[in-house]
């Protein structure tokens, strides 16, 4: 009774895995097992070719005891019989330690090869005869729970949204503001940590545009335990080709020295004066080390704080009290209280911050 009861709990266990795992094949906007460019590809053919290797290796054993099970059953064989005595058998030995080593060589090349070409990063220093990189960099800095995307050659800077031309390879310096975090696009590839004390790099290629997606971007996230609101610490990653990047860009610098007056006839822009401003950029064009995200493209973002939907609401709600929506956050308590009146009007001031209107 209690082993029918056992195999039971064991079928059942297996049953909901396989409606579990069946939903990791995902949207293409999120899932590593939809690869979209060169390392999200290349991850997910390693991920194929190791795990053929597991299954064959777990067929062959499998058939090789079932075999023995039947083979060597007491019923067919009898009580006195004794099989062939195979102790300390050279042949067998030397079978048994070769093929693993044999398939670990076969395991071991590709992954070494795939993970000194993903930090291949040499091309970050190239320049041209000018003197200008060649290569598109951006710096991204992860700060308890958003992300900070500057590009140092174009002398621009956003958050939460990040930019980046499809087709070419991209170079990331990673680093950290407060604790380790970690940089992961599934559909694209990664993850590598932020760390405080050095800068990792490495590229990634993104190979379609993002535009078809479900809501028209790729999803990025944290993926290092760092805090109540690591799993609300995401990004977002907006595709598209050279050309509509190259005018983006355009568009960031040419929105150097926007700013907010306490002087604004406008309530929202006369109240994020007063009390935003002070950490939050309303131009696009500048460096890394803000306190808070850069809100230039704010009304081009499809989250508000990351996680929710892109509306006034949200925003209001968020304004009003952020520690609810995301614990632990650094705004939480850093603007004095403001009336229903003035969240209302700095939400629309906020949401009609653009640079693609
Ligand atoms: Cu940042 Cu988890």
């Amino acid at each position: 009774m209690m082993k029918g009861l056992k195999k039971w709990r064991l079928f059942s266990l297996l049953a909901v895995l396989t409606v579990f795992l069946s939903a990791c094949t995902g949207e293409d906007y999120i899932s590593t097992l939809k690869p979209a460019g060169e390392v999200g590809e290349d991850q997910y053919d390693l991920l194929i070719f190791s795990i053929s290797i597991m299954t064959l290796v777990v067929v062959v054993v499998s058939f090789l005891y079932l075999y023995a099970f039947t083979k060597f059953r007491r019923s067919k064989l009898g009580d006195k019989h004794i099989p062939k005595q195979v102790e300390g058998s050279h042949t067998l030995e030397v079978i048994w330690a070769v093929i693993p080593i044999i398939l670990l060589l076969i395991l071991a090349v590709p992954t070494i090869l795939s993970t000194y070409k993903f930090a291949d990063v040499k091309a970050m220093d190239e320049v041209d005869e000018e003197g200008n990189k060649t290569a598109l960099t951006v710096n991204v800095t992860a700060k308890l729970y958003w992300w900070e995307f500057e590009y140092p050659e174009q002398g621009i800077v956003t958050a939460q949204e990040l930019v980046v031309p499809t087709n070419e390879k991209v170079y990331f310096n990673l680093k950290a503001a407060d604790v380790k975090h970690s940089f992961w696009i599934p559909a694209v590839g990664g993850k590598m940590d932020n760390n405080v004390e050095n800068v990792n790099k490495f590229w990634l290629e993104f190979g379609k545009e993002s535009e078809g997606l479900k809501d028209g971007v790729f999803y990025g996230k944290c993926a290092e335990l760092c805090g109540p609101s690591h799993a609300l610490m995401d990004f977002k990653v907006k595709t598209v080709d050279r050309a509509a990047f190259d005018q983006w860009v355009a568009a960031m610098q040419a929105t150097e020295g926007q700013t907010a007056s306490v002087d604004s006839t406008d309530l929202g822009e006369a109240t994020f004066a007063q009390s935003c401003l002070g950490c939050h950029a309303v131009s696009g064009v500048g460096t890394t080390g803000a306190m808070g995200p850069n809100l230039t493209t704010f009304g081009d973002r499809n989250r508000v704080a990351g996680v929710l939907e892109h509306s006034k609401e949200s925003l209001e709600n968020w304004i009003s009290d952020p520690e609810a929506i995301k614990p632990g956050n650094l705004m939480t308590g850093k603007y004095s209280e403001l009336s229903p009146e003035e969240i209302s009007a700095v939400a629309d001031y906020i949401m009609s911050l653009s640079v693609e209107k």
